[in-house]
This record gives structure tokens, sequence and C-alpha cells, in this order.
């Protein structure tokens, strides 16, 4: 809309309440005084407009609350307070992001949010669901939905599981402890993280008596330092032991870089970050990845297995003849994963390397009993979840959704973020014509344009507005 001074003209007609009243419609006005002016006479409002249409007096929002930053000079400047929304307005997981991103600390923002590179694959991680078509089946009896499933052998009140992300202190002081409990009162495994901000021992104690957790491996250079750990999950109870492969080196991850490492991590594997080992100039990332052994290959997998009596997973995996050698050396499965974009650019998002896996597998004889197919990576609606399980999935991970709902309403954010999630898949499953997971099949989802990259696709506003840009240098 435009306006002029101190007369506006709403055309399409509308409501003609005074600025005042308008509430938050004052930022659709802008104030086209300068284009007006020259080619209109300066009664035109009063002899044309009856007084009805005229809008009345600009009047200007009241002036934000502000509060004092520090600029990454070290100069003090003046931003605005931001209001964080009642927890009750979160209605998907795209509100949870824009609110962390307003309240986390800068270096922290960084770290959960960056990708490797340009972040192409960070960003195609979500669109890739928008290249799945929906066929839904209709006249089926939805009257009730059944969404538990069954994670490896776990119960599970959706397909879904809180997969490992390191330092979630960075979120929120309870940090896992906190993504233990939620993933508890969610009703969904918790994958948990070897690069911790809580020690291994105060993560398990963090579970209810009968609640069952994964956990995530990275082997670490040394390798009895890794068989400890392991063992040590094994006493514990845990169920499952998902090895990353997809990270010899950790990726450049730019937003994250321009951030000094500055906060304590936690005494991971039992090493001290202080003894220099550990370069801290350049971001998190590249303060943990010296735990990592870039020399891990095929030849490790039998000493992997026999190391534990867990079932023991690639998480990872990007390629069919990947997973059938995953499947061939006698693992429980793998999770076709890019780590959340964080890793190589340009990459395969989990879901559009799926068919192909399932296919290959299948070929090898592989069935979902003996061998688990896991993807995630972008997972940000109940939709994407019910597109996994219909090309074969047995359940997807989330990552950053847990870290961002942890970071702006702590545990009962996580909550209700898995919450939201239900909900959406409850409605996609009622509307496509599936009353239970098992009912889920490739038929119910058309994926000719999933491995074409050049599809048109409407712009999705809240990917788009969640997203923050990368600058290049001369730009900070
Ligand atoms: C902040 C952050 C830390 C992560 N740390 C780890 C890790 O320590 N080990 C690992 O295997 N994957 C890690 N990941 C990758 C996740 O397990 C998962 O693959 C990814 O987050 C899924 O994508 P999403 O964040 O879009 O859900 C991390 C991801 C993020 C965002």
């Amino acid at each position: 809309m435009l306006c002029r001074a101190q007369y506006v003209y709403e055309a399409g007609g509308g409501e003609h309440t005074t600025l005042e009243n308008r509430g938050q419609n004052l930022g659709n006005i802008r104030d086209a005084t300068a284009i007006f002016d020259p080619i209109h006479p300066k009664d035109i409002m009063d002899k044309l407009l009856k007084p009805a249409l005229t809008m009345g007096v600009r009047a200007h929002k009241p002036a934000p609350k502000k509060k004092k930053a520090v600029k990454t000079d070290g100069a003090e400047e003046e931003v605005e307070e931001f209001k964080k929304p009642p927890l009750a307005a979160m209605l998907n997981s795209f509100d949870f992001e824009s609110v962390a991103r307003e309240v986390m600390e800068p270096q922290a923002w960084g770290y959960y949010s960056s990708g490797g590179d340009d972040e192409i694959t960070l960003r195609d991680n979500h669109l890739a669901f928008q290249r799945i078509t929906m066929r839904p089946r209709i006249l089926v009896n939805v009257r009730e939905i059944d969404m538990t499933t069954k994670i490896l052998g776990v119960p599970a009140s959706i397909p879904l599981y809180f997969t490992a992300t390191a330092l979630a202190k960075l979120a929120h002081q309870e940090g896992e402890l906190a993504i233990v409990k939620a993933a508890k009162k969610a009703g969904v495994p918790y994958m948990l993280p070897t690069l911790s901000s809580y020690t291994l021992d105060e993560m398990l104690e963090a579970r209810t008596p009968d609640q069952v957790v994964f956990s995530q491996l990275y082997v670490n250079p040394e390798r009895s330092r890794s068989e400890e750990y392991v063992t040590k999950l094994e006493k514990a109870g845990v169920q499952a032991l998902f090895v990353t492969v997809d990270a010899p080196q950790l990726g450049r991850r730019e937003k994250d870089m321009r951030n000094k490492f500055t906060q304590q991590g936690s005494d991971v594997q039992g090493d001290d970050e202080d003894d220099g080992a550990v370069d801290r100039s350049q971001g998190a990332t590249r303060a943990i990845s010296s735990y990592i052994d870039p020399g891990l290959n095929w030849e490790d997998v039998p000493w992997l297995k026999s190391i534990t009596k867990m079932k023991v997973l690639l998480k990872g995996v990007q390629c069919a003849e990947d997973a059938v050698m995953a499947y061939k050396a006698g693992l429980s499965g793998c999770v076709l994963s890019n780590h959340g974009g964080r890793q190589l650019d340009t990459c395969r998002p989990g879901i559009e390397v799926l068919p192909e896996v399932m296919e290959a597998i299948k070929a090898e004889g592989a069935t979902k009993e003996n061998f688990a197919v896991f993807i995630d990576g972008g997972v940000r609606r109940g939709g994407d979840v019910f597109k996994a399980v219909a090309l074969g999935a047995q359940a997807v991970g989330v990552g950053r959704p847990v870290l961002y709902s942890l970071a702006s309403y702590g545990q009962n954010g996580i909550v209700r973020m898995v919450h939201m999630l239900q909900d959406e898949l409850q409605m996609v499953m009622r509307l496509a014509g599936t009353p239970n997971i098992p009912s889920i099949t490739e038929k119910h989802v058309i994926t000719t344009n999933l491995a074409d990259h050049i599809v048109p696709l409407p712009i999705d506003n809240l990917t788009h507005k969640t997203y923050q840009g990368l600058e290049p240098a001369a730009r900070l």
C-alpha cells in the first residue's frame, strides 16, 4: 500500500480505520509522497476521496525496546530487543528455528546452522522432499490413525529418532540431558553423540530405567579408546551403535569458521582439550575434528563388529554400492545421510539416495527385518517422514530441529516440536488414506522428479525466511 505524508488510500477498499488502530498492518504501508506529489494536485485527497476513505494522520509504531549489543569489533550498538513468542505459538519446526536464531549466541547459531562450502546440500536436504509428490488413496477408513512403530526393535511413537548432534550445551545449559528427557516424553529413541557436552555417564544417568537409547561413534585414532567407550555403552544397555563414516575430515563450515570457538566442550573420550593439539582458531568444527580417525576403512568393520554385541550400523552412506557392502559385511543397517549438509557439498540428500539403495539391497536379499535403512537431513514436516517411510526407511533422524527447539524453549520445546510433527503426520496419513505405518507404501508417492534438480518449484517461504545466507568477508 502507498501513502501520502498525512493520508493513505487503500486501493482495494477495505477498512478505513486510522492508522493508529491498524496494529500490525502498519508494516504494509509505504510512504509514497515522493512519487505521489509530482503527479497529483495537493487537494486531490479532499476533492476525490470521501472522508471515510481517508485513513487519518499517520501514526508511528511505538518505538521497539532497545538493548545494547556488542559488535564483532568490540563496539557497542543498540539493537531491538527480541520478544520471544509463547511456546504455544510454535506450529512447525521452522518456528523454532526462527526463535533459535534470535535467542542463541552467534557462535552457537553459527555452529548449528552452518553447512559445508556453499551450503547447496544443506538447503537441498529439505527441498528434495518437495520433489516428491503425494499419490493419495480415497475412501479408506481413516477414523483411527496409528503412527506407532518400532525402530531397531524399540517401540516409538512415530518413525523418528533424535540423531546425534555434538555440543548440545551450546543450545541450552541442560544440553544432552534435556534431549534424553525430551526423547522419553516424546516416545522416541535418542542417538547419544560421541562429542557431547555432558559426559557419557551423565547422559546415561538422565535416562529413566526403561528408556532405550542408541549411540553414535566417531572412531578415535587410538582404537583402544573407542573400545573402552563401546564397552561402556554396551554395559549400560545401549541398543545400537551408529558408526559415523562420512567425516574422515570435518567439512568447511564457513559460518562456523568465522566464529572463534571459545566455549568449553566436555571431556570427550578422556581427551584433554587444552593440550594444544586442538586448533580452536576456526570455530567449533575445527576444534573437534582431531578426535576422528581418517584411516577408518572397510577392513575395520570386522573389528567394529567384534568389540560389541550391540547392533552396528553405518551413519553417512550415500550410494547403493556402499549400502550393499554394509549389508554383505553383516551390519544391521545404515543411515543415508550427508551429515545435515555439513560435509561434502553438492551431495545428494538421503531421501534422494533411498530409492536406489532399497532396490539394490533388495536384489541382494536384504529385508526390512535383517537390514534397517534410515535417512536423515532436512526432515522438517510430518509429510517428510511419510515420504521416507513410503520409500522404505524404517525411520528418519532429526538433528537441527531438536537443537533449535532446545535452544528456544528447553526440554518442553523439543517435546512440542515432536508433537507438531506428529500432528502433521497424522493429517498426512489420514489424507493419504494410510491409517498405519505398514499401510504407507511407495505407491503413495511419485518420485519421478526426485533426482531431477531442475524442477521448478513454488518458493518455500518458511525455508526462505529462516535460512541465513552466507556472507563473504567484505560484507561482514
Ligand atoms: C550441530 C550439529 C552437530 C552434529 N554433530 C554430529 C556428530 O557429532 N556426529 C554425527 O554423526 N553427526 C552429527 N551431526 C549430523 C546429524 O547427526 C544429522 O546427520 C543431521 O543433523 C541431519 O540433518 P538435519 O539437521 O537437517 O536434521 C550434527 C549435525 C548438526 C546440525
